[in-house]
């Protein structure tokens, strides 16, 4: 029997979930809309956001469960990559709760549980698995061998594409986060009307999106000074482009690396595999090459409790458990 209870608070989401014997029970989150008018997650904001939040999600978290906080055997928090003062909350909410119920904490690495969402439902990947792990702060190529043992085969080395998609869109006047403002607007345009120049990262298998934010910034610039109106006139194909040319760089690093590590069973994870574009494209590229591949459902892709409980649940069958005197790790490595 394993009954815990999943805190996230690394970034602008609060969120609690539940998780018996590996059984998604419930999976709370408040997102904070406080950033919009910034252009981007204001830390400061995001730490106070998480702090107003915490007590009334897990509260929800619990009750739609229907688990009394007496029933728990763990509570499992977001302990890293994430910002420092979001972090906190989190951590300290789990640590004073594990206290006062006496039960073992387990911390939990964000990226790790991006991509063990993929076994919140049926059906889960088989090992090893390759996962392409898409987010604002990463983009990491990672080789699944087990639940708890992960491989990190190519990243970028700038930029993650979450970023490159957030940033275009803040220089096309579109709010934070822009990236499923981009997927929304690139549904009516043409993919094929505007090319940008691809960046060859360092290393086989790494990614580099810095120049293409770069390059999009000056084509935008010359544009619209021939035509002032020329972001209003083209905005879905300029969006169709930009994003057929992200998830070209994401699909062929990618195939690269399935066919080095000659793995078919290929995965999605983080919150940019929620762009319906990239989540066509792997499907149509599975097909030709024989993949099997796997998408979490959309709540589970953008930040969530429930990948964290879902970890927890793993560790937690291995006795994983945290010191209590654990603090966050901002820049935690997978
Ligand atoms: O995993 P996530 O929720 O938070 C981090 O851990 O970073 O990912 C957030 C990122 C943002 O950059 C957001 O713009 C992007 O995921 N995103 C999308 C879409 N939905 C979320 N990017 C492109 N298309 C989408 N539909
Ligand atoms: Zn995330």
């Amino acid at each position: 029997m394993s009954v815990i209870l999943a805190i996230e608070s690394s970034c602008d989401e609060t969120s609690a979930a539940v998780i018996v014997n590996g059984q998604m029970q419930s999976n709370i989150i408040a997102s904070q809309s406080v950033h919009e008018e910034y252009g981007g997650v204001v830390p400061e904001l995001a730490s106070r956001e998480h702090q107003k939040n915490i007590v009334p999600v897990v509260e929800k978290a619990l009750r739609d469960a229907k688990v009394n906080k007496n029933a728990l055997e763990a509570i499992a928090f977001t302990r890293g990559p994430g910002l420092l003062g979001a972090l906190l909350v989190g951590t300290s909410f789990a640590k004073g709760l594990a206290m006062g119920l006496k039960i073992p904490l387990i911390e939990v690495n964000h990226m790790q549980a991006h991509i063990l969402a993929h076994f919140i439902k049926e059906p889960a990947p088989q090992f090893p698995f390759l996962c392409l792990t898409v987010s604002g702060g990463h983009t990491q190529l990672v080789l699944v061998k087990k639940h708890l043992q992960m491989e990190v085969v190519g990243e970028t080395g700038d930029d993650a594409v979450g970023e490159a998609f957030d940033k275009t869109a803040k220089l096309l006047g579109l709010p934070y986060p822009g990236g499923p403002l981009i997927d929304k607007y690139a549904q009516n345009g043409n993919p094929e009307a505007y090319s940008f120049p691809k960046v060859q990262a360092p290393g086989e298998l790494n990614f580099s999106f810095s120049g293409i934010k770069t390059a999009i910034l000056y084509f935008l610039r010359d544009n619209v000074k021939k035509n002032p109106d020329f972001i209003k006139e083209n905005l879905a194909d300029i969006c169709a482009s930009v994003q057929a040319t992200l998830v070209n760089i994401l699909m062929e690093q990618l195939t690269k690396a399935a066919q080095k590590y000659h793995v078919k069973e290929i995965g999605i994870a983080g919150g940019v595999s929620a762009n319906s574009h990239l989540r066509k494209i792997i499907v149509e590229t599975g097909e030709k090459m024989g993949w099997n591949v796997y998408i979490p459902d959309f709540e589970f892709c953008t930040d969530n409790a429930a990948m964290i409980a879902m970890t927890a649940h793993f560790m937690f069958k291995e006795k994983l458990f945290a010191e209590p005197d654990v603090s966050p790790m901002p820049r935690m490595k997978l």
